[in-house]
């Protein structure tokens, strides 16, 4: 089958209903006047090859891929790069030379919502401190140790999956359970909280920034709410914030340029968009 002249793409997982991937995307599709589609589909994880080779097929362009499909479409793709390698996970699916390939965007999308942010990050951030060992956790460190971050602490509850993430960065990442956290602040340049504590819904994230060193910039990849307790307790101690829902616009781009054939922007607009979805649906 060839592929059809209007480029058809979606998220898939299960649950679904959730994404706000259709509403990124079909803003960025009607701003750039394409007459393509984006459309949420619902795929359970026996379900997955079938689906992937519907794109195979040339009927869809490709899809991004979220719970709990990431690790099976790493294992299902025919192509991955050296740094999905790493991560053994992909959200971002696309032909290209006849091949199926996955990518993982989260890391490329929390560094350009950081250096959007905080421009002069990469001088300021010699010691970042990670809280969270899960899959986010993984490709920030990937990510940080490519852009330039000197070393990392990754803090976690369940210290064995901080020690396995740190295994394969020797020298650069050390990792700790959530005993540190005391010692570590004073020490910090960039504080990230990459665990799911803080999230409408979930338990808090109890942290107490006093012993923060002053000019550390602290950032949460939770988006909902778009400002987070963490976020907050950082503000008003005058710190410099990264909100979270800037890696989700910007882990987005890649998939839409290999699918639709433009680079998107992140611009305040879509931002302002998407924050009202979440502000609406608390
Ligand atoms: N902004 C974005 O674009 C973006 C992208 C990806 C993810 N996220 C968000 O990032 C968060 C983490 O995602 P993920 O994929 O890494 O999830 P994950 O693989 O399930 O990892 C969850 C992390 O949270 C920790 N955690 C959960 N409940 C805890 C508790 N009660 N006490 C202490 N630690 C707890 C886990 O610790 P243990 O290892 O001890 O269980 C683990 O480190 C989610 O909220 C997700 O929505 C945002």
């Amino acid at each position: 089958m060839t592929m059809e002249t209007a480029p058809k793409a979606c998220v898939i997982g299960s649950p679904i209903s959730h994404s706000r991937s259709p509403l990124i995307h079909g803003y960025w599709l009607k701003k750039h006047d394409i007459s393509g589609s984006y459309d949420r589909i619902e795929v359970k994880p026996d379900q997955l090859d079938g689906f992937l080779d519907r794109i195979r097929q040339g009927e869809l362009a490709g899809c991004n891929v979220t719970i709990p499909l990431k690790e099976l479409t790493f294992e299902a793709v025919d192509q991955t790069d050296d740094q999905t390698r790493r991560l053994k996970s992909v959200n971002t699916v696309y032909m290209l030379d006849g091949k199926l390939c996955g990518t993982s965007t989260d890391g490329a999308g929390f560094m350009a919502n950081l250096r959007q942010t905080v421009p002069d990050w990469r001088t300021r951030s010699k010691h970042a401190v990670i809280l969270g060992a899960g899959g986010a956790a993984r490709s920030l460190v990937e990510a940080l140790i490519n852009d330039g971050a000197a070393t990392i602490t990754i803090i976690n509850r369940t210290v064995e999956r901080a020690e396995a993430i740190a295994a394969d960065y020797p020298d650069r990442v050390d990792p700790h359970g959530w005993y540190a956290i005391e010692h570590a602040l004073p020490v910090t340049d960039i504080l990230i909280n990459s665990t799911s504590l803080g999230m409408t819904g979930q338990p808090p994230l109890e942290v107490c920034l006093d012993g923060l060193k002053s000019t550390a910039v602290v950032t949460d990849i939770v988006y909902t709410p778009l400002r987070t307790e963490l976020l907050n307790q950082a503000s008003s101690r005058g710190h410099t914030v990264v909100e979270g829902l800037g890696m989700l616009l910007h882990q987005a781009v890649p998939g839409f340029e290999k699918w639709f054939g433009i680079r998107p922007e992140v611009t305040d607009d879509l931002h302002d968009l998407i924050a009202a979805d979440i502000t609406g649906r608390q």
